[in-house]
């Protein structure tokens, strides 16, 4: 990936941003989600008022994708309202490693664009996949 490509994936997370519901929190956080065909999934985080039913915009992207038949992707971008970038949650890293390889870049942004570029096994070292399930039964 160059930076014009990891750029524009910022540019859709921060877009999709705009979508968020989040009238408890009031933190906005937007993600795009490449398919291995090419195609870009938008997700945004949705809240709720009884709070745990939540969802992070990751999740909102990986959902939406893997219910349209997507099943591997090669990167993901994620913005939000911080002026820190923002990593994905414990949960959300969770879901990536069931669909996503070690290798596969995550895109941290800030509300101005500004990232940080790591991988989705440094964010989940030692990783429970499907692997360790099938072979645990
Ligand atoms: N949130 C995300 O959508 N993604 C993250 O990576 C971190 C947290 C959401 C969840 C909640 O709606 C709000 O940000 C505050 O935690």
């Amino acid at each position: 990936m160059n930076i014009s490509e990891i750029k524009q994936l910022v540019d859709e997370a921060l877009k999709a941003r705009e979508r968020a519901y989040c009238p408890y929190s009031g933190f906005r956080v937007g993600a795009c989600l490449v398919s291995k065909n090419g195609a870009h999934y938008l997700g945004c985080n949705i809240e709720n008022a009884a709070y745990s039913p939540s969802n992070c915009a990751e999740r909102t992207a990986v959902f939406k994708a893997v219910s349209e038949g997507e099943a591997e992707f090669t990167a993901i971008a994620i913005a939000s309202d911080s002026e820190n970038a923002t990593y994905p949650c414990g949960v959300c890293r969770q879901v990536l490693a069931e669909f996503c390889g070690k290798d596969m870049p995550v895109i941290c942004a800030n509300r101005n664009g500004e990232y940080t570029l790591t991988t989705l096994g440094a964010l989940l070292p030692e990783a429970f996949t499907k692997e360790d399930f099938i072979n645990g039964i």
